[in-house]
């Protein structure tokens, strides 16, 4: 099978390539993968490192919304895994503008190349984020959409323009919907990486509001798993969440990492809360467990232990991406 992977060179788009080019991921034969990535500040070489020299994969730097690289790129693939975005809430609230250009105007471009082209399965990746926030309970696949924030918001756009095309064209596609992602190269403006190597630097870190919002925290080989069974054995036009029921509060989340770090809440320095903050995601994964056979296997101390070890130990990856002090 010819898989494109957009975003291929970010954190989690990455980790779907090194998984599929290492056999990681045994029911999905990658003949080529092609990385499309615009190589914003978000992606680096780092990522790709692991399987650089590996013959399968080809590397094109291009935006997904150059509609004729788009169309010459896509030519030639069977299915299309679609990770590419702006991904940062905390960057949607200060300019919007390249969240909707990318996540929406380039989802719509690579939906009408796949359909131009004939691709047989496009994956659309998006989160929970796009329910908004719930107090109680799980939302199902059936929840109406409720974003706060504009990443949030132009996600669940991109999500409705795949389905669309899944209705009107009869394009092959299945979204999958991920918790609070974490592991190895994700970049340090999320909240593990960022505490963690701030940590390690011996910085403060900074904690937003109260501290009570709540996450489901999914380690990316999880959501990379899950991500491949639904473009291996997702319904057409299927909607798949993934989650790991892992719930942490961010004051929780904050005093395992300082633990982890061998650091005291004297780091801690709370700051303003997010605006629009979400108080709590969750998601009820009951179809995917059904559908796909799929559950999280990485528990999540274990998981945050190996993340912090494996920053602990790739510093020459991450001190060229903090801000100068
Ligand atoms: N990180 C999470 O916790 C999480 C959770 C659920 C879903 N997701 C979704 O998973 C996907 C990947 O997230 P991530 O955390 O790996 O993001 P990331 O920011 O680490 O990577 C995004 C990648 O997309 C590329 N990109 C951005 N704009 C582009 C454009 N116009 N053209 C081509 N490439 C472009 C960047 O260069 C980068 O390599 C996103 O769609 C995100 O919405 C993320």
């Amino acid at each position: 099978m010819r898989i494109l992977v957009t975003g291929g060179a970010g954190f989690i788009g990455s980790a779907y390539v090194r998984r599929l080019l290492t056999g990681a991921e045994p029911g999905l034969a990658a003949d080529t993968v092609t990385v499309l990535d615009a190589w914003t500040y978000a992606a680096t070489e780092g990522a790709l490192e692991p399987v650089r020299t590996d013959q399968r994969l080809r590397v094109v730097r291009g935006d997904i919304r150059d509609a004729a690289l788009v169309d010459a790129t896509v030519a030639g693939h069977d299915a299309v895994v679609h990770f590419a975005a702006e991904s940062h809430v905390d960057r949607s609230i200060a300019a919007a503008a390249d969240f909707v250009t990318t996540n929406v105007v380039g989802t719509q471009t690579l939906l009408d190349a796949a359909l131009r082209h004939g691709v047989r399965r496009f994956v659309q990746v998006s989160t929970d984020e796009v329910y908004g926030s719930i107090a109680t309970g799980a939302w199902t696949e059936q929840a109406p959409l409720d974003p706060s924030s504009p990443y949030s918001a132009s996600k669940a756009a991109g999500d409705l323009l795949a389905l669309a095309y899944h209705r009107t064209h009869g394009l092959d596609v299945v979204v999958t919907r991920g918790a609070n992602t974490y592991g190895p190269y994700q970049y340090p403006e999320k909240i593990i990486p960022l505490f963690v190597t701030n940590l390690l630097d011996g910085h403060d870190v900074p904690l937003y509001g109260d501290g009570g919002n709540v996450r489901d925290w999914l380690h990316v080989d999880d959501h990379c798993h899950g991500i491949a069974l639904a473009q291996t054995r997702g319904r057409a036009g299927g909607i798949y969440h993934l989650g790991s029921g892992a719930e942490l509060t961010n004051r929780d989340l904050t005093g395992r990492l300082l633990a982890a770090c061998g650091a005291g809440w004297e780091r801690v320095r709370p700051v303003a809360d997010r605006k629009g903050h979400d108080r709590r995601y969750a998601l009820d994964c009951t179809t995917t467990r059904h559908e796909l056979g799929w559950v999280p296997t990485v528990d999540l101390d274990h998981g945050l232990a190996a993340t912090v070890a494996w920053y602990r130990d790739n510093r020459a990856w991450w001190t060229p991406l903090k801000p100068h002090r």
